[in-house]
């Protein structure tokens, strides 16, 4: 039988407790998977002098795939997030965090069954933010047709490969029409080439009440960072929280598994961490190795632990660690009476990232500009045409300005005028425009506008009250 060898980071506080309840159950269950181990996080940095040593980088590279304790994050200073650099050196795209209702462990449902795929790199999570004026911080929300297919594609793949049967795309598109538009529009391209599997999508904040009120509409689910994160501790807590909920971080061909909570500082070293959710990580580990009759054979004995009552002090029973280990140990059950199959998978997985593409292969064109300036009151003395452009609204907090001159509105100190022309501009016309407008203003930002040459703005209109 192939043989896997892993990373095994045992990570701080908790981490090193939890993991190796893990080690000792898929010892007991004969799991085929040889750990190798590497080092990450505070414990780390204070022995080796690195937070994320490139030897801990480098046994995941060659092994591809990871089982990651939680590790501390230094506050202050200038460290770099341990799961920050190990998801930009592996381009880990996709977060998936399955809930699965545990019985025995309680909370509001018994029958939750759902896989949540997070994009895990673009969105507001690109991190890219500016100060325009004392008053107002700015987000860009990055949404890229390369990055929605990458965790889209995935998504339908996993659901393919595990025999769900539904895919729900999760957005906001009713208002972000075209960040979240394009995810949306990328989600039903690629649906098309999955006709076994259903597919469909809805509104973020429809979707987190159907998950409150009727949880069994979903199975899979697809979602853009920010909504994934929320979505995904909304389903945790469906399950029964923290403790029980598990994760994986997927790339291009290599995967890094962890608990979704933290090193718990605060019952570190007394024995009484609950393992179970870095236990159902190492399964879902096994699921994407394909050993999936490893992987239900240690979630069945974890499940029957759980039933029987045998629980540690967070889910209200009074078991330690080592109690809990040596019971799911002792609940394994024969390899014989287990369904599942093992089955291999293409390993390492993966995804086709699409190929950047030039503007001009678009065939856009530009018609405008809009500049976003710091003014304390609202401009009068704007030229209404330079050049070929012609200023068509200023507006303040995304509306239009003067639509309602009656209107009380709190106007703030970053404004944004739009300037666009009749026909597409050239390179040089749109200079010369620029050269006469800039100095003119305090401006913060320039955008470009543009014109498909069907006649589609691939911008979006300013609104009026
Ligand atoms: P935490 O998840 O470590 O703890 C929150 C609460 O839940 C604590 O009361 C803790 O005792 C309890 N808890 C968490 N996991 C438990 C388990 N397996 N069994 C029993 N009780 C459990 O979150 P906190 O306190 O905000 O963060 C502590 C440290 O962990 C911080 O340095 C944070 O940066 C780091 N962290 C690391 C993560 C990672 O490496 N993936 C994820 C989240 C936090």
């Amino acid at each position: 039988m192939n043989s896997y060898t892993v990373t095994l980071i045992r990570g701080d506080g908790i981490g090193p407790e939890i993991a190796e309840s893990v080690v000792e159950i898929f010892e007991a269950a004969s799991a085929p998977v040889r750990w190798e181990e590497a080092y990450a996080g505070l414990s780390c940095l204070e022995q080796y002098g690195a937070l994320c040593p490139e030897a801990t980088l480098e046994s995941i590279r060659r092994n591809r795939v990871a089982l990651k304790g939680p590790t501390t994050t230094p506050i202050g200073g200038g460290h770099r997030s341990i799961n920050v650099a190990i998801r930009k050196a592996f381009e880990l795209f996709a977060n998936v965090r399955p809930a699965r209702s545990i019985p025995g462990v309680q909370s509001r449902y018994n029958d939750i069954d759902i896989i949540l795929v997070r994009e895990n790199i673009e969105d507001t999570y690109a991190g890219v933010e500016y100060w325009q004026t004392p008053d107002v911080a700015e987000s860009l929300r990055l949404i890229s047709r390369p990055g929605s297919a990458a965790v889209i594609r995935y998504a339908f793949d996993l659901a393919r490969r595990l025999g769900r049967r539904k895919v729900t795309c999760v957005h906001k598109a009713n208002i972000q029409k075209l960040s979240d538009g394009l995810f949306l529009e990328c989600f039903r391209a690629i649906a098309q080439e999955y006709p076994d599997l259903e597919s469909d999508d809805i509104l973020v904040d429809n979707a987190c009440m159907q998950l409150v009120m009727r949880p069994e509409r979903f199975d899979v689910m697809v979602l853009p960072n920010l909504f994934g994160d929320i979505v995904s501790d909304l389903c945790a807590g469906l399950i029964g929280g923290l403790g029980v909920a598990p994760g994986g971080n997927i790339g291009n061909g290599y995967a890094v598994f962890e608990a979704v909570h933290g090193s718990a500082p605060d019952i570190a070293g007394k024995g009484v961490a609950n393992p179970t959710a870095f236990i159902l990580s190492a399964v879902q580990m096994l699921r994407h190795l394909g050993l999936h009759a490893d992987a239900e054979r240690i979630e069945s004995a974890l499940r029957y632990t759980l039933v029987s009552g045998i629980k540690t002090r967070d889910l209200g029973g009074n078991a330690n660690t080592r109690e809990f280990t040596k019971a799911i140990i002792s609940n394994l059950p024969p390899r014989a009476q287990v369904q599942a199959q093992n089955e291999p998978v293409a390993t390492p997985y993966r995804t086709p990232m699409l190929p950047p593409r030039a503007t001009a292969q678009e065939g856009w064109l530009t018609v405008g500009v809009d500049f976003f300036f710091h003014a304390l009151q609202p401009p009068t003395d704007l030229p209404a045409q330079v050049g070929a452009l012609r200023l068509v609204a200023v507006s303040n907090r995304g509306v239009a300005l003067e639509t309602n001159p009656a209107s009380e509105r709190y106007l703030l100190n970053w404004y944004r005028a739009r300037y666009v022309a009749e026909q597409p501009l050239s390179e040089d016309a749109l200079n010369e425009a620029l050269r006469a407008l800039a100095p003119r203003l305090h401006w913060t930002t320039l955008q470009r506008l543009y014109r498909t040459r069907e006649g589609q703005n691939l911008f979006s209109p300013i609104l009026t009250d």
